[in-house]
């Protein structure tokens, strides 16, 4: 099948852009940047350089394909992240609908079924509306929950404080997944055949944050690591002052307030998806790779 894959060779595309292409498929993968257009011919798809912001250019690209994979990248240079989500969900159905795609594997979130309360995941929820307008084209959305290196954002508080302490910790629960089980679970998707509307999750593991800052601990040397629950307020005034802008610190507190309070993953257990291949300790390792080379 004719596929264009979004998002590049980023987290997910990068496991999931040989896997389609192992798989028999044609690909088209669109990059913003020239220089990683022979990274991607290397890989045996073809590669087209623009910006989803450009809708002339996504219209150009999605004509002819049997499946089209949409994905917001992550730009936190946005002045309003949900904006930018909306604007290029609203570029992805446009060109969706000028270019007569009949197939959509959008990449959304866990939580995307709520309508406020989840900080920058209300972007997910925004395009899955805006994708589900569109008649006559089939459509997966794929609902990944919390990515893995998510947690490197705590590499800094470890080293310099010794702890993690955001507004989620102790025993909650935090529903872990990796992009080469995302990238595995979207090639599984096209391999089916597609349904008007459906919703698949893609989990790789659950543990308590205590038990990811044991596993992370055991592989950087600190077999103490504690992760400490504080409240909303603190890790909202915590991320101020570490120079966070005032609404992504807003985005931000509300994620992880809706993690300590389950909200995020209420749908999931409703869909629980068999577990992907990679556990927490398989991470922890590359945890400890990136956090000792920064060390460096
Ligand atoms: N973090 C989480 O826990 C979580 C959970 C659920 C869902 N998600 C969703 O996952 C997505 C991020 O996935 P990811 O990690 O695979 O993405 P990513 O690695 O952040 O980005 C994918 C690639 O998109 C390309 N790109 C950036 N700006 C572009 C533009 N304007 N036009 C065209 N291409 C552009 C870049 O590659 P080039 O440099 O080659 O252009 C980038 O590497 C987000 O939508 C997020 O909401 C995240």
């Amino acid at each position: 099948m004719k596929i264009v894959v979004t998002g590049s060779i980023g987290h997910i595309g990068k496991p999931l852009v040989p896997r389609l292409v192992a798989n028999g498929h044609q690909l088209t993968v669109i990059t913003s940047k020239q220089q990683n257009a022979p990274v991607i011919e290397a890989m045996g798809a073809k590669a087209v350089t623009g910006s989803v912001e450009d809708v002339n250019l996504l219209t150009d690209t999605f004509s002819g394909a049997d499946i089209v994979y949409t994905m917001v990248p992550s730009f936190y240079g946005a002045a309003d992240l949900l904006e930018f989500y909306r604007s290029v969900g609203e570029n992805y159905a446009e060109a969706i609908r000028q270019s007569g795609v009949k197939r959509v594997i959008n990449l959304s979130s866990f939580g995307a079924h709520l309508s406020k309360g989840t900080g920058v995941i209300l972007g997910a929820h925004y395009v899955e509306e805006i994708l589900d307008e569109l008649e006559n084209v089939q459509i997966t959305h794929m609902r990944p929950t919390s990515f893995y290196y998510n947690l490197l954002s705590f590499a800094d508080m470890i080293r310099n404080q010794g702890f993690i302490a955001i507004n989620c910790g102790g025993n909650d629960l935090i529903q872990l997944v990796h992009p080469d089980d995302i990238a595995a679970a979207i090639a599984d998707e096209a391999a089916q055949p597609g349904t008007h509307r459906k919703i698949r999750y893609v989990m790789s593991d659950e543990r308590t944050c205590s038990e990811i800052a044991a596993a992370i601990g055991k592989e950087i040397g600190k077999p103490d690591l504690e992760w400490r629950l504080i409240s909303d307020e603190e890790a909202r005034n915590r991320y101020l002052q570490a120079g966070v802008p005032p609404l992504l610190a807003q985005y931000l507190t509300e994620i992880y307030s809706s993690l300590h309070n389950g909200k995020l993953a209420e749908d999931l257990v409703h869909h629980r998806p068999e577990y992907g291949k990679i556990k927490l300790e398989d991470y922890a390792r590359e945890f400890a790779v990136i956090y000792n080379g920064k060390n460096n």
